[in-house]
């Protein structure tokens, strides 16, 4: 049995990973969150208190993070702000938990030699073509858009410098475009799905074309566990789990799983900059690590979690209301 610091447990793919751990391991867990707007403590407080234990905190503050890394025998980093929107509208937040919060964990593994994993996205890459035939791989050289991706890609660049340097035990993965239960409903498609639910029409940007490479949460966390138990320190592994579809058609099976015709959509304002496609290779990951995704068919994986906002308004409905008014700000 070890002990797991998990940052960012309280948002939407920290909380599913804390589940993830305490199902398949005998590992406790702490969790370290500072509950931004992002987050929702309710995600996590029906599980065990005899293997959880709950922090508020925030990342950058170096006194807790060193004193909670003393007693982890594995820290994963989930903790960030997140949505490429916010981070147009306000970079800040952004420079400061993604580079500064990464920064003090950094120290802190290396100083008591704490097998640290990375969580970060396929984002650092920037964008392909539509016809591009190349995907994301580990070899993909750096070429992030948004003040967001910005900030994780530096984020990744400090590990590395870290396991070169001071010979820190890291691991880092990107992944591609997470759906399922606990997600924001900022995110594009919890979204429409509590659009809908609320009798608005879904909202796409632009001409909606752009293309995102889905992956039930679930199997980026299982990615994660097989990196965390069997990956090679100092190494990256790119996640996903052949998803590519465009918003236009995740809008259209959308509105047809929730028994609406399918062109009834709004156009909106486009995103400033808005990265065109992304696409992961996930070879290494499959090859090396012998991982696989349980969800291979997007429609079914989509479904259920449709049937989960429709059974857990509570969760999400203090959210809504506040989400709605910021895109309306912004046209969109
Ligand atoms: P999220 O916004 O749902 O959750 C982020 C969590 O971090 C929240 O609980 C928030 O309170 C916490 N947090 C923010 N600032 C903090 C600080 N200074 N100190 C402590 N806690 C803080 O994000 P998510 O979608 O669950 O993403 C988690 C991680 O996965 C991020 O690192 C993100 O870059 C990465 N990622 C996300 C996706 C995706 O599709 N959502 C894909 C690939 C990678
Ligand atoms: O690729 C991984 C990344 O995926 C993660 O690193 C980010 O944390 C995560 O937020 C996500 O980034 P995106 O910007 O791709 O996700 P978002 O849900 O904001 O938007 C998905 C796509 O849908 C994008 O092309 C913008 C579009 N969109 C979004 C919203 C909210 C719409 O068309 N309408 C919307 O209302």
């Amino acid at each position: 049995m070890g002990s797991y610091l998990i940052t960012g447990g309280a948002g939407f793919i920290g909380a599913n990973y804390v589940r993830h751990v305490l199902a398949n391991t005998d590992h406790q867990v702490t969790v370290l969150d500072k509950l931004t707007y992002a987050a929702s403590k309710a995600s996590i407080d029906s599980l065990p208190a005899d293997r959880v234990t709950f922090v508020q905190g925030d990342v950058c503050d170096a006194d807790l993070v060193d004193r909670l890394v003393t007693d982890a025998d594995v820290v994963v980093h989930f903790a960030a702000e997140s949505h490429n929107d916010n981070s147009l509208n306000d970079p800040s937040p952004f420079i400061r938990t993604n580079l500064v919060g990464t920064y003090e964990l950094l120290q802190a593994v290396r100083k008591h030699d704490t097998r640290y994993h990375h969580i970060s996205t396929d984002e650092v890459y920037g964008d392909l073509e539509l016809d591009d035939p190349e995907r994301f791989s580990e070899s993909t050289p750096y070429n992030p858009s948004s003040p967001y991706s910005a900030s994780k890609a530096g984020s990744d660049l400090l590990v590395r410098a870290w396991v070169r340097s001071f010979g820190v035990q890291a691991t880092i993965s990107n992944c591609s475009n997470n759906y399922g239960p606990f997600q924001h409903v900022e995110k594009f498609i919890p979204r429409q799905i509590t659009n809908l639910i609320d009798g608005i029409h879904p909202k796409l940007y632009g001409a909606g074309l752009n293309v995102r490479d889905w992956i039930h949460v679930d199997d980026h966390n299982s990615a994660v566990q097989a990196i965390v138990e069997r990956g090679v320190i100092g190494e990256t592994y790119l996640i996903g789990a052949d998803g590519e579809m465009n918003n236009k058609s995740v809008v259209e099976l959308i509105l047809t799983l929730m028994g609406h015709p399918a062109d009834s959509y709004d156009h909106v304002n486009d995103r400033p900059g808005h990265d065109m496609r992304y696409a992961i290779d996930s070879a290494k990951l499959r090859s090396d690590l012998g991982w696989a995704p349980a969800y291979t068919h997007f429609a079914d994986g989509l479904a259920a979690t449709i049937d989960w906002y429709r059974a857990n308004e509570a969760w999400w409905r203090p959210m809504k209301a506040a989400t709605e008014a910021k895109y309306a700000q912004a046209g969109q």
